[in-house]
């Protein structure tokens, strides 16, 4: 008998578990044992219907993705499922939890389904650079039609089981909480009633009713530019399309063909990497798993800006309430204006109702005084990059706030170690780095102090999961592991268009490669005269920055989208960037001032001073310990800077690329054009003397 699936009896119901924890993947043991209990069933003469259901928090999440890139053993996830739909006694499946990818596609091998109000239902494949592959494609379409189906396969989006009911793809939802319960009288009464098997396979009204429908033509033009650079969507849309040309065995040859392109697609790799390294952020190394976590029930921050606003509005969207403290009522109120608007635009959209904007603003209150944090449990500061003001308010905090409650700063570069010093309680003070827009970026870069003691660095990380962020813990540094690496990036950028480049064909290279905008786009988003006041400071600091012509554009006022004129131009209401030869003109008055010939530079050249330059800072942020692991890496540039997961995050992207061909490059740049940035990382070194990967790390 198998140990992860089991089968017994229970009147006149033969009920096959699977049991294999955390989320019931369709690993080979379970194939094996499905088929095994499968058999059992079939042979039982006293069970009149068959109940597939699973133990533990979920129905069947999917094929067992640690199987991916290994050879696949017998049988086969489609062999298994068309197994089930031969039975010639009727199959239930019970869903609870989620029935996910090869888990919904065994499901829909059964004959009937039934879930729990609170199941969900979904073929996220799409996500992992797939597309169902174990019959998905030939069978849902049939009992949803092209279009349903094709938006399912295509987004990956789960499906609540109410409206997983009205689109036929289960049979009945249960408002019990016991799915064993719930499918034995589901079963049972399928019996009494004489019902016969009822194979999705042989159900094609709906496949005759969308043959040659102009849906499939949508869809393609529709993934042109939301899946712009993307594998798979398309190739979910030739497989679903293949259901309404092709009979069925036909149509799961093709879905095979297409799954195993995807497979092998480099694509796959990436955002299965991408998958896992999520997972894996939220285990900081050397951070005990039990370590204690603080409550924190209530929140203050210090500031009322843009930031502050998209901060607050986090915490509240979570139920937690928070109160902003800024200098002045004027900006209390402008702030609180921004995110009644915010809240408003997504009622609007549909994302929240009218209800849900209330309840959120009334979390949230404003202060003109710290007093208001004398019970918060969390601080977080968000006022501009300024030493002294941050030292000033830690100072205060430190008077004002509980002993226990954390003191975060929410800096993108300064160091955490200096803030902490302003304070008699260095080990309660943290960074807490969020990305703009802070209520839709993902990213929380937790920063920890040499003093921040354990049980605060793993209660911001578990801030970071209660307020559905990803938390990555990094040390202190300048500009941490993003921006510190993006600083190097925008270095580059400004130099390639100081030698001869133009911003757009920088842009270009950069969106080529999957960013959603390039450097010069961005800088325009985050104004310009962010990294002109950043470079000042430097400059002023004594280090060695040579003027630019970026420099030039904060001076002359263009600040970006906000003064709807940049590296770029804006025209009212619209955020696209036109290119402008007024900045053309400026470039080349900027080159002519410092006697520059301009020349041209490849593409090539391009994408390798922009990208290399990340990758061997990255190295060395590895080797001093800044970031943990690459894919800790690899996901501050995913959720924090949409680097393109397909490609698995920079780190990775580099061990795709070579690491010995990105060290070759850097050592060359270093030798010719020298700067501390191409100086090589005795990692990347390292890596390409032994020819490893940052994988092997
Ligand atoms: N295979 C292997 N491991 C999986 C897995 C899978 N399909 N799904 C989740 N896991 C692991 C996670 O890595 C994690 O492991 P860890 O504890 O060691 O870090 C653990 O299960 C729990 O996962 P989460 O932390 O994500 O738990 P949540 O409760 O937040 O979410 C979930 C559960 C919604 C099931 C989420 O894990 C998920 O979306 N999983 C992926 C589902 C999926 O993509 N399925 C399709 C697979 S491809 C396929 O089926 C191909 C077929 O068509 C042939």
């Amino acid at each position: 008998m198998s140990e992860v699936v089991s089968y017994n009896r229970e009147g006149a119901i033969g009920v096959i578990t699977v049991n294999y924890p955390p989320v019931n993947a369709l690993g080979h043991a379970v194939r094996t044992g499905l088929l095994e209990a499968l058999k059992q069933g079939q042979t039982d003469s006293d069970a009149k219907a068959l109940l597939l259901v699973c133990d533990g928090r979920t129905f069947v999440a999917g094929a067992d993705i640690r199987e991916f890139g290994k050879p696949m053993q017998e049988p086969a996830l489609g062999t298994v499922i068309d197994t089930f739909e031969d039975s010639d006694k009727p199959v239930v499946a019970a869903i609870h939890g989620t029935a996910l990818g090869g888990g919904l596609e065994l499901a829909l091998g059964c004959h009937y389904r039934i879930a729990l109000a609170s199941a969900k239902v979904g073929l996220p494949e799409v996500k992992l650079g797939l597309l169902p592959g174990a019959g998905g494609t030939q069978r849902l379409p049939r009992l949803t039609g092209a279009r349903k189906a094709l938006e399912m396969i295509t987004t990956g989006e789960f499906v609540k089981a109410e409206a997983a009911l009205e689109a036929g793809i289960i049979d009945a939802v249960a408002q019990g909480d016991n799915i064993r319960t719930v499918g034995l009288e589901y079963a049972a009464k399928l019996v009494d009633e004489d019902k016969p098997v009822r194979r999705v396979r042989d159900i094609n009204d709906k496949i005759t009713a969308d043959r040659g429908s102009e849906v499939f033509k949508e869809f393609r033009k529709g993934l042109a530019s939301k899946a712009r650079g993307l594998f798979s969507p398309f190739k979910c849309v030739d497989a679903v399309e293949a259901a309404f040309t092709l009979p069925f065995e036909e149509g799961k040859k093709r879905e095979r063909e297409l799954f195993m392109e995807c497979m092998e697609s480099p694509q796959r790799d990436g955002l299965v990497h991408a998958f896992f390294a999520e997972r894996e952020v939220s285990k900081v190394p050397g951070l005990a798993k039990d370590t204690p976590v603080r409550d924190v029930a209530s929140v203050g921050i210090i500031g009322a800006g843009t930031m502050g606003g998209g901060i607050a509005m986090n915490f509240a969207n979570a139920g937690i309430p928070v109160t902003i403290v800024d200098v002045k009522q004027e900006a209390l109120d402008k702030g609180l204006g921004v995110i009644r608007k915010n809240y408003e635009n997504s009622a609007k959209k549909g994302r929240i109702t009218p209800a849900q904007v209330e309840e959120r603003m009334a979390l949230i209150t404003t202060s003109l005084s710290y007093d208001a944090f004398k019970d918060v449990d969390l601080v977080i500061e968000a006022v501009f990059e300024n030493m002294d003001i941050k030292k000033q308010i830690f100072s205060q905090l430190d008077k004002v706030c509980k002993p226990g409650a954390i003191l975060a700063s929410n800096t993108s570069t300064l160091d955490i170690d200096e803030i902490a010093s302003a304070t008699s309680r260095p080990e309660d003070v943290v960074g807490m780095h969020f990305f703009s827009p802070a209520n839709v970026m993902k990213l929380l870069e937790n920063v920890r102090g040499s003093k921040t003691s354990d049980e605060v660095k793993a209660t911001v990380m578990a801030v970071a999961k209660k307020i559905g962020k990803v938390g990555v813990m990094v040390g202190n540094c300048y500009g941490f592991v993003g921006n510190r690496m993006l600083h190097r990036r925008g270095a580059e950028a400004t130099a390639l268009v100081n030698e001869g480049a133009s911003p757009q064909q920088v842009d270009k290279v950069l969106t080529d490669l999957g960013f959603p905008m390039g450097q010069f786009a961005m800088s325009d988003l985050a104004g310009i005269d962010v990294g002109y006041s950043i470079r000042k400071e430097r400059r002023k600091a004594g280090e060695d920055i040579p003027a630019n012509w970026m420099d030039t554009l904060a001076e002359e006022g263009r600040l970006g989208q906000k003064t709807m004129a940049g590296v770029y131009k804006y025209e009212e209401g619209n955020r696209k960037p036109v290119v402008d030869p007024k900045v053309d003109e400026l470039i080349a008055g900027f080159r002519k001032e410092q006697g520059i010939e301009p020349r041209d530079i490849t593409d090539q050249e391009i994408l390798e001073r922009c990208m290399y330059v990340m990758v061997n800072e990255g190295a060395k942020i590895l080797e001093e310990g800044i970031a943990a692991r690459a894919l800790d890496i690899d996901i501050v540039w995913i959720y924090g800077y949409g680097f393109p997961a397909y490609r698995g995050g920079p780190m990775f992207w580099a061990d795709q690329v070579g690491v010995k061909t990105i060290y070759d490059t850097v050592k060359r740049f270093h030798d010719t054009v020298g700067g501390d940035q191409w100086k090589p990382s005795a990692l990347l070194a390292k890596l390409a003397g032994e020819d490893k990967k940052f994988g092997d790390l």
